[in-house]
């Protein structure tokens, strides 16, 4: 009588692995067990010390390619921060993603964490980046064409680097910065930094890459208008969102929509589906990650007509590595 159950479930098996996504989309963490349980989170180091959390969705299943989502904290911010800003594991937002927030260094061991590309940065966080993505693609199942990164401010300017790295570039799907300080510090005289035409250093390896950027304009930190800041020099963001759009090789003028409810909120869209799309949050929001409830940026009284988060989700959804 055992024979029959048996045969059943390798019935059962042949089937459901015909219906797997194709094997380049699998990790080879697929199949294995996580060291954690589903729904939770766990804190990992790599060999050289860097720290990083990941958090598993309750639905987590090892035999299922699972989308994954980098996220990034602000300067002299850390991984705690960030988990209470995005909530990209609450179940509001995301009940499907694993979510990984990376912690960046303070050189000088004070609170003052930075991310690589921000002045007086050494640390080497695309090879850190890569060496989480290794850990994870080895250990969990990961759909490895649907990996996306998001950060706010220093840590989305870092995410736009990642958009311009060679490498990265081709192993991110999708990139999702909130008021992100895109500094280019090459540029380090007042005299040289013109924020509406400087030029973005940026070597992608791939084209049609989803780029979806969040700014306030109430952004007293990192101007939305742009500035000469830190020794360096920050793009006005319409500039940095249209070469974007042009290194995506779409046409020169956004398409405007208005951000519904929200103080003069305009959403620029580049593109089918709006590939490259800039929120500008609003006159009133600030240096926010953009929400309707409290969160620790807006204290409550700069909410916004939409939660950022929200619409970070359904554009990762709609993209993902061809
Ligand atoms: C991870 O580390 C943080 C900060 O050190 C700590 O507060 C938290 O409890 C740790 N989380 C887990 C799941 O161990
Ligand atoms: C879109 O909005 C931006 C920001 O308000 C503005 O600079 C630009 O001229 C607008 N473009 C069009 C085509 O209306
Ligand atoms: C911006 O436009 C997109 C379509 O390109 C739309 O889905 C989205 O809801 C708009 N966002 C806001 C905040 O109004």
């Amino acid at each position: 009588m055992i024979s029959f159950p048996v045969t059943c479930l390798a019935l059962v098996s042949l089937v459901s692995s015909l219906e797997l996504p194709k094997l380049s989309e699998r990790a080879t963490g697929c199949g294995k067990t996580p060291s954690f349980t589903p729904g939770d989170f766990k804190n990992f180091t790599t060999s050289d010390g860097r720290e990083y959390r990941a958090w598993l969705p309750a639905s987590y299943d090892s035999n299922k390619a699972t989308p994954l989502i980098l996220s990034y904290h602000g300067a002299n911010r850390d991984i705690s921060r960030q988990v209470a800003l995005d909530k990209l594991t609450h179940p509001r937002f995301n009940k499907d993603h694993i979510v990984v927030y990376l912690q960046g260094l303070a050189a000088d061991g004070s609170t003052r964490t930075k991310w690589e590309g921000a002045p007086d940065c050494s640390s080497n966080d695309i090879k850190f980046t890569g060496e989480v993505l290794d850990a994870m693609t080895e250990s969990l199942c990961v759909d490895e064409k649907r990996i996306y990164a998001t950060g706010k401010s220093q840590g989305g300017g870092f995410v736009g680097r990642l958009a311009c790295d060679s490498g990265l570039s081709s192993r991110i799907a999708a990139f999702a910065p909130v008021s992100g300080a895109y500094y280019i510090k090459e540029i380090n005289k007042k005299s040289d930094c013109h924020p509406e035409t400087v030029k973005v250093p940026c070597s992608p390896s791939r084209t049609n890459i989803p780029i979806l950027a969040f700014h306030g304009g109430a952004d007293r930190t990192i101007e939305y208008h742009g500035d000469f800041r830190s020794n360096a020099c920050l793009p006005d963001v319409s500039s940095w969102a249209r070469q974007w759009a042009q290194r995506d090789g779409l046409s020169g003028t956004p398409v405007n929509s208005t951000v519904a409810d929200s103080e003069n909120g305009v959403n620029m869209s580049y593109g089918k589906n709006g590939l490259v799309t800039l929120v500008y949050d609003g006159d009133n929001i600030g240096h926010d990650w953009p929400s309707k409830t409290r969160n620790a940026d807006n204290s409550g009284v700069r909410l916004a007509a939409f939660d950022a988060s929200a619409r970070i989700m359904d554009f990762f959804r709609d993209h993902k590595l061809p």
